[in-house]
């Protein structure tokens, strides 16, 4: 965590915040350039919802898709997938190379709808939306920014759902992004999957995630793919992909672990906003709460 003053930490873009040392307003200007296509993978997830995680799925799913792509047409593709999959965080000459991928592209995004750029839906990019049950979300993301420097740091537990239940948080607020996405939920581009699904059941969430992108599978593609992502394998794996950010991003991969910071307060404030604002939705009825 960063103990600078927050206004210095982060920006405002379209009325959502951002952290300055991720994000600038060059970026998103850039950002306008970047045309999505049909075969585009978009996964959308609010921070500390397993983004990286599922980010490693897709990217397995679509080496696996080109391999054989390529076979089939007996070429070669050196082309290497962004080292910063993150649409909105990189440097502003980033949509320019992107362009000239070939491969389908997996990009991820913690953007809510209004702040992507317009061809993803125009384009019927196809788009995974990832949601996790919010107090699991919350107490992910309080750990995050107490150990990341390019994050405001929060002295008590305390302070961080204060902060967490308006829209004062990197990427906005939780209930403002699912309300938003919520009007895109039933698209025939878009499937939901929810951490906690994925967390029971890893295969059956690969072979999902699979037919939705039309990526056929063989017992041993599959097979990979789940070893590839289990919570262990992606922890020791993590120096290699995630480099520092490694050791703070594989904290525990678990379900309910907000039990060890909400007080019965903060529960049932949780639970009232949760009610009043998610649970009648389309994504209230999956989220697993
Ligand atoms: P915890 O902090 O609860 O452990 P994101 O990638 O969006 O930043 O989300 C990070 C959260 O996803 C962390 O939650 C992290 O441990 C969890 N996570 C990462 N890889 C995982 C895996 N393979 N299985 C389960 N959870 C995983």
């Amino acid at each position: 965590g960063n103990t600078m003053d927050r206004d210095e930490l982060l920006f405002s873009y379209k009325g959502i915040l951002y952290p300055v040392a991720l994000c600038s307003l060059e970026v998103f200007r850039a950002m306008e350039s970047f045309e999505a296509r049909s075969d585009d993978v978009i996964l959308a997830g609010y921070p500390k919802s397993g983004t990286n995680w599922v980010g490693q799925i897709l990217s397995d799913l679509v080496a696996t898709f080109e391999k054989k792509r390529l076979d089939e047409e007996k070429s070669v593709n050196h082309e290497e997938l962004e080292e910063f999959p993150y649409l909105e965080i990189g440097d502003t000459e980033k949509y320019e190379r992107m362009k000239k991928l070939t491969s389908r592209r997996v990009i991820l995004t913690h953007l809510a709808p209004g702040n992507l750029p317009k061809s993803i839906f125009k384009n019927k990019a196809k788009i995974l939306l990832l949601i996790r049950n919010p107090k699991d979300v919350a107490t992910s993301f309080f750990h995050f920014s107490n150990a990341w420097s390019a994050l405001p740091s929060y002295e008590t537990w305390d302070d961080f759902f204060v902060a967490f239940m308006t829209e004062k948080m990197p990427w906005g607020s939780y209930f403002n992004y699912l309300s938003e996405w919520n009007k895109y939920a039933a698209d025939e581009n878009v499937m939901t999957i929810t951490y906690e699904e994925l967390k029971e059941n890893r295969a059956l969430g690969v072979k999902n995630i699979a037919s939705f992108l039309g990526i056929s599978l063989t017992g041993e593609e599959l097979r990979s793919v789940v070893e590839r992502s289990s919570f262990q394998s992606m922890k020791e794996n993590s120096l290699k992909t995630h480099g520092a950010l490694g050791s703070m991003l594989f904290r525990k991969g678990g379900v309910s672990d907000w039990k060890n910071l909400f007080n019965e307060e903060q529960n049932e404030k949780m639970d009232k906003v949760f009610e009043e604002r998610i649970a009648r939705t389309k994504l209230g009825a999956k989220l697993k709460y």
